[in-house]
């Protein structure tokens, strides 16, 4: 039994949507899925439905695609009542989202409490002379401006910075109150919780829309064994402090196409600590 974990599906692609299909059934494996399924309701559940089948448990956190307005049966729903929405989708189908109660890892290394959290971003991974007023300007100066600031309505918050505070300050009073003292986690977010995680060799002025220097430390805060992010469609490994950070991120067709990493070779193993080679 395996903790394994994926992000940024984005199955607005068609070619997502096939190789999706091409997953081999794993259960009793559990799956984390960091964010950017799909923007669509509909996509979002036939993925829940489909993956549902092939994994004993499944835990969801949206990404920003997730929030996105887009029009469809349901009407265009914005900000928080898109993220409603999604939630309950994931709920109808089993789903544990970042609105549960933690659930706890019952398998081998266990046992750990994993939190799917929703933190969003506030633009303060921009450089320190760059004040906040002149952050998209300072990135419009590569012609850089996340879709995000058209279709990521931050209502009922006056601002996505304002949406991003507050949840910040929900899930860090949430994890002190129902965490038990010592107990191991592993935190689930879609952005990386960490500005020197970053890996936009190409486009760095993209980093005000990757997270907020709030969670700089919350991987001593709150316990954790592994942080799992996704939002940067680069995968990678890394170490802070003794905690491992993964980036599970599949990415769109032009990203993992030509590297044949599909979605079966993107399942990044969480726990147990996958055995490291040694030469
Ligand atoms: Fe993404
Ligand atoms: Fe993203």
């Amino acid at each position: 039994m395996r903790l394994l974990a994926i992000s940024d599906l984005h199955l607005a692609a068609a070619e997502n949507r096939a190789a999706l299909e091409r997953l081999p059934a794993a259960s009793p494996d559990w799956l984390i899925l960091a964010g950017d399924i799909a923007e669509q309701p509909a996509h979002l559940a036939q993925a829940f439905a489909f993956l549902g089948q092939r994994f004993a448990k499944l835990i969801w956190v949206p990404g920003n695609h997730e929030l996105w307005t887009v029009p469809g049966e349901e009407g265009a729903l914005r900000g928080g009542a898109k993220y409603q929405a999604m939630v309950d989708v994931a709920r109808r189908l089993g789903v544990v989202t970042p609105e549960d109660p933690f659930p706890l890892w019952p398998g081998p290394g266990g046992p750990l409490a994993i939190v799917p959290l929703f933190l969003l971003y506030d633009y303060s991974f921009r450089p320190a002379d760059v004040a906040l007023e002149q952050v998209l300007g300072w990135a419009w100066e590569h012609r850089l401006r996340s879709a995000d600031e058209v279709r990521l309505s931050p209502t009922p918050h006056r601002s996505r910075q304002d949406w991003c505070a507050a949840r910040l300050a929900e899930s860090a009073a949430r994890m002190e109150r129902e965490l038990p003292p010592g107990l191991p986690t592993v935190l689930v977010n879609h952005f990386p919780l960490r500005a020197d995680l970053l890996t936009l060799r190409r486009i760095p002025r993209f980093s005000p829309w990757c997270g907020t220097t709030a969670t700089e430390d919350w991987h001593r805060r709150f316990n954790a064994r592994v942080c799992v992010h996704g939002h940067l469609h680069v995968p990678g490994t890394y170490w802070r402090d003794g905690v491992r950070f993964e980036e599970v991120s599949l990415g769109y067709p032009r990203q993992w196409q030509p590297f044949d990493r599909g979605p079966e070779r993107a399942l990044r193993q969480i726990w147990p600590p996958p055995m490291v080679a040694e030469d």
